[in-house]
């Protein structure tokens, strides 16, 4: 079992501060999901998180510093690099640049790029800053399993292998960050959809950034590392459909639909409510996104034999809630 460290305490932000720089590991919470740090520049605490994480050394880690002038120790920063982080950081949003020497090829997975974001969350950045480590931080989930939103989803899957887990309360937005490939500036392109999306980007730089193209069949690892198309998935099998209460079969007791907001009266008045499931009772699809995470661990724990879950609308933060579920509902790697 971990220790819960509290983000609201200063002993236990010392102490987790402390614990990172002589090469520990911790859970830390982040405005985007929980992520697994460790110092980016201590090998041995960059190897242990491939390990606890289970997660092949091809797939490069994400680096979180304070500012843009930390990410300038790190990498090449150009003009649209800048702009952007001018713009959105501290946020959820990750930089793809050519790397600095000093970066070693393990966090990169010996690409010539590095990823790099600056995160908003308050005990993150206090966190940084205590510790002044640039950090090495993957979601903090088993490499192929849903990201977790609270501390208690990092206690449950990887508890026994971490010492601390640092409980900043439940992620403000509950989906990764976005990421743009910014290592060529004139051809900006995103690689992972998330909160921040290709037209927000794109009004920012004058430059049209290219949006993440859906390929769920594609098994493109080396171009985008983290596009595994199997990923974010719960044990049991999930379904992506327009209508789920339409495809629930007259024998088909032991599946959960699984809805971003709240289903309208006449689908809660004919599908008996062992069966549906929402995000959230608003409308708002920010708050859906939130709370999906939670909700997909929570089914995957209740022994459904399949999960049917409600495809998001056509909008820039529908399009990041659509890729998770896609990848969910891949099979395979
Ligand atoms: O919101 C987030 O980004 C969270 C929090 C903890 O910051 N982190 C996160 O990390 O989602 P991770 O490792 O689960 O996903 C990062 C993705 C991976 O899929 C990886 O393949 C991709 O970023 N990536 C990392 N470095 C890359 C690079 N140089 N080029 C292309 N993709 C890269
Ligand atoms: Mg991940």
């Amino acid at each position: 079992m971990s220790r819960l460290l509290s983000g609201e305490r200063d002993d236990d932000l010392n102490q987790a501060a402390r614990h990172l720089c002589a090469g520990g590991l911790l859970a830390v919470p982040t405005e985007t999901v929980y992520g697994l740090a460790g110092d980016a520049r201590n090998e041995s605490a960059v190897r242990e998180i491939f390990a606890v994480k289970g997660r092949p050394l091809l797939d490069p880690l994400i680096v979180h510093v304070s500012d843009l002038q930390q990410a300038e120790e790190l990498a090449h920063i150009n003009e649209a690099a800048r702009k952007l982080a001018d713009a959105f950081w501290p946020g959820p949003l990750t930089l793809i640049l050519k790397k600095k020497p000093e970066v070693s090829g393990l966090v990169t997975a010996s690409l010539p790029t590095l990823a790099v974001r600056a995160p908003a969350h308050p005990v993150m950045r206090i966190i940084l800053e205590r510790s002044g480590l640039a950090l090495a931080a993957p979601s903090a989930n088993p490499f192929g399993y849903i990201s977790p939103t609270r501390a208690e989803h990092v206690e449950d899957s990887l508890g026994d292998q971490l010492p601390y887990i640092l409980d900043g309360g439940a992620c403000e937005h509950g989906l990764e960050s976005t990421i743009l490939n910014l290592s060529n500036p004139q051809w900006p392109e995103v690689l992972r959809p998330g909160p921040i999306s290709a037209e927000a980007l794109t009004a920012t730089l004058g430059v049209t950034v290219k949006a993440h193209e859906a390929k769920p069949s594609d098994n493109q690892a080396q171009l985008a590392p983290g596009m595994l198309s199997r990923h974010y998935s719960p044990r049991t099998p999930l379904a992506l459909c327009e209508s789920p209460h339409l495809q629930l079969a007259a024998n088909s007791e032991r599946t959960a639909l699984l809805y971003l907001c709240r289903p309208v009266n006449a689908v809660r008045a004919h599908v008996p409510h062992e069966h549906l499931f929402w995000c959230t009772d608003s409308d708002s699809l920010e708050e859906a996104a939130r709370e999906l995470f939670a909700l997909m661990r929570r089914l995957d724990k209740a022994g459904y034999a399949r999960i049917l879950a409600e495809r998001a609308p056509d909008t820039p933060l529908g399009q990041a809630i659509n890729n998770r579920l896609e990848r969910a509902a891949a099979k395979g790697e």
